[in-house]
């Protein structure tokens, strides 16, 4: 059942190979998209094209295949900075989200903090958004603050524009949803207070850029960090947009051969950006797949997304509210968070529900979520999270139900 006008996941459900396995029965009923997303047949092909055809490394030969290789590598980044509306040279190529979070943590961050410095995190950070700054502030002695959040799961803000008043803070890493609560955070609102007081702001995007629209041209922030495998693309390619001016006085995060202009026994110099920042053979196959990903979403409309999983979302507290006792965290309007779902039953343990409900070929994920700062705020070691995507619709959330009310059945409660 389509949810809203522009979204059939029945349809889109025909990209992805891996929703109709054979020999799946019932089929796999996928709710884990926050933790990785599944492929489209797009993104697959043109990884196993490129290999076919096109394979070669990329920015040094001369040769017509070299040159094609590294067209279709620069043109998957041109693909990815128009998603997110980024100036394709503040667009670089990482690893994964949390590879972009610790590119800015050591080449800002080292040079940049002083003894002193705050650098203000979130008590709903991911682990990514956390350990990075805390290995730079013993590096460097600035020190880490945890915004905190109220008993509906969002932002103090109050707190954050307090500390900025009072506080030397250098930096504000946050992120934009989160990833065990859902939450939406107003991280247009946060950089511009941010920026009274001289600070930089970092935004995840991790959760956020595969599921609404976000254009780094109006998010205001100084950095975005977001990864290919979570929004339909590959794993081992991730993103940091940053502005150029900044990324410009920064010095290399990792040295060796891309990212230098001139290597002499006395020093070198950098390559121009964004590959400044993108030191070695870069992960290409995995870059051309994030691609046509990005073109992909595009085609679908990030706006259809966001709308589509505001549905399912909605649809999903309902349907959830059926089962007794049953704690979903975070914001409880669906206007004010994204695809993740995170919540509890008393009677079972998030490892055990999610073991349970997989015995119906549901997937959820089950655990602290990388993310256990907020779960000692929470008061809890672990949530059950389920998560869709453009490929879900209600009748995902349908099964999740019925095998949660199975779970329950099983263990006598
Ligand atoms: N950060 C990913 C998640 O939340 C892995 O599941």
């Amino acid at each position: 059942m389509a949810l809203t006008a522009d979204i059939d996941p029945r349809v889109l459900r025909l990209d992805f190979p891996i929703l109709a396995r054979v020999g799946d029965r019932p089929p796999l009923v996928y709710l884990d998209s926050a933790a990785t997303s599944q492929k489209p047949t797009a993104v697959l092909d043109a990884m196993d094209r490129y290999y076919v055809e096109t394979n070669a490394n990329v920015h040094r030969g001369v040769y017509q295949l070299a040159e094609e290789a590294t067209a279709r590598f620069e043109a998957a980044r041109d693909s990815v900075a128009r998603l997110v509306d980024a100036p394709r040279e503040g667009t670089i190529f990482t690893k994964n989200a949390t590879e972009a979070i610790n590119l800015v943590a050591w080449a800002w961050g080292v040079r940049n903090l002083a003894p002193g410095d705050v650098i203000m995190v979130t008590e709903m950070e991911h682990h990514s958004g956390i350990v990075p700054w805390q290995i730079v502030a013993e590096i460097t002695g600035a020190r880490v603050v945890f915004a905190p959040i109220t008993s509906d799961g969002e932002l103090e803000l109050d707190w954050i524009t307090h500390t900025l008043r009072t506080e030397p803070v250098r930096m504000v890493s946050v992120v934009h949803v989160s990833n065990a609560l859902g939450t939406i955070n107003p991280v247009a609102e946060i950089a511009r207070r941010a920026h009274e007081y001289d600070a930089l702001v970092l935004v995840d995007g991790s959760q956020s850029v595969p599921h609404m629209p976000v254009r780094f041209s109006e998010l205001g922030a100084d950095f975005l960090a977001f990864t290919g495998h979570k929004m339909l693309g590959p794993t081992g390619i991730g993103v940091l947009v940053g502005r150029p001016e900044i990324l410009d006085g920064m010095s290399p995060f990792l040295g060796g051969g891309e990212m230098i202009s001139d290597v002499r026994t006395d020093g070198s110099d950098w390559a121009e950006l964004p590959w400044k920042f993108e030191a070695g053979t870069p992960p290409i196959a995995e870059a051309v797949g994030l691609g046509v990903a990005a073109d992909y979403l595009r085609d679908i409309g990030l706006g259809a997304v966001r709308a589509h999983e505001r549905a399912l979302v909605s649809y999903a507290f309902g349907a959830l509210a059926e089962i007794d006792g049953l704690r979903i965290y975070g914001p409880q309007d669906p206007d004010r968070r994204g695809a993740p779902i995170s919540f509890s039953l008393p009677d079972l343990h998030p490892h055990d529900i999610a073991q349970l409900v997989d015995r119906e070929r549901v997937c959820i994920r089950a655990g602290h979520h990388c993310a256990k700062p907020l779960m000692r705020t929470l008061g809890v070691s672990a949530t059950a999270r389920a998560s869709g995507y453009i490929y879900n619709d209600a009748s995902d959330i349908d099964a999740l139900v019925h095998a949660l009310h199975a779970a329950r059945s099983f263990m006598g409660s």
